[in-house]
């Protein structure tokens, strides 16, 4: 059974842009998959802290020497790793905020860069044979020819992150000029249904 994991990062609920995107993907990825499984992880529902000094200190243990606090202090990490080990495709969907991913996706990358499972001790990936999607909604436009190409920044750090765990097999679709939809000039099924064969081929 083919195990889709879906990263939703959107605070936004159903006016979300990037989680209408995630919609339409997974309905071409269950036609695609019959026989599968999907896993949703909603960073809007998941209480992501940020990194402090006792959760370095249990990173920075030997899981055998570790505490009993230190494994607490891992816990979440811990689950959001093996949820993304157990599957065998991953979706990553998200707004882009101030030119970047928003905090609680980069919380979500910071705990599952995690030495020993999915970044090796020699500094290579140990996140192999996953195949990788990434749903970017934005109010700018940022493909070839736009004035603020330069500024794709979530669009780099996500492919560099996956690629950095080993993850090489990358698909990013741009929902970008989404502030069309904010601003009632289209309607969402129209911007989502210019963005439907994209994501039909990425869920093939
Ligand atoms: C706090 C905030 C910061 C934003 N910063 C940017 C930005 O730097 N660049 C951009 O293109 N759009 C920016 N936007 C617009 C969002 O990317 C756009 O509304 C997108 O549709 C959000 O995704 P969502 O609809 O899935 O929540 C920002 C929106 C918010 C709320």
């Amino acid at each position: 059974m083919t195990k889709l994991l879906v990263v939703e990062t959107s605070p936004r609920g159903d006016s979300s842009i990037s989680r209408n995107m995630t919609r339409h993907f997974v309905a071409h990825w269950q036609a695609a998959h019959p026989d599968s499984e999907i896993v949703e992880r909603d960073l809007a529902k998941t209480d992501l802290a940020f990194i402090t000094a006792p959760w370095l200190q249990a990173y920075f243990t030997p899981p055998g020497e570790q505490s009993a606090e230190m494994k607490e202090a891992l816990h979440l990490s811990d689950e959001l790793v093996a949820e993304l080990l157990a599957a065998d495709e991953i979706v990553i969907s998200t707004p882009v905020h101030n030119y970047n991913i928003p905090a609680s996706l980069k919380a979500w990358v910071d705990y599952i860069v995690r030495k020993g499972m999915t970044l090796g001790f020699d500094g290579k990936g140990m996140v192999s044979g996953k195949k990788a999607t990434v749903l970017l909604a934005s109010g700018g436009v940022y493909t070839e020819g736009s004035p603020i190409r330069d500024r794709d920044i979530a669009r780099h750090y996500l492919n560099l992150i996956l690629s950095v765990i080993g993850i090489t097999d990358v698909t990013i679709i741009a929902g970008g000029g989404a502030k069309v939809v904010d601003l009632g000039e289209e309607s969402m099924n129209s911007f989502i249904g210019k963005l439907d064969s994209s994501l039909k081929q990425a869920a093939a």
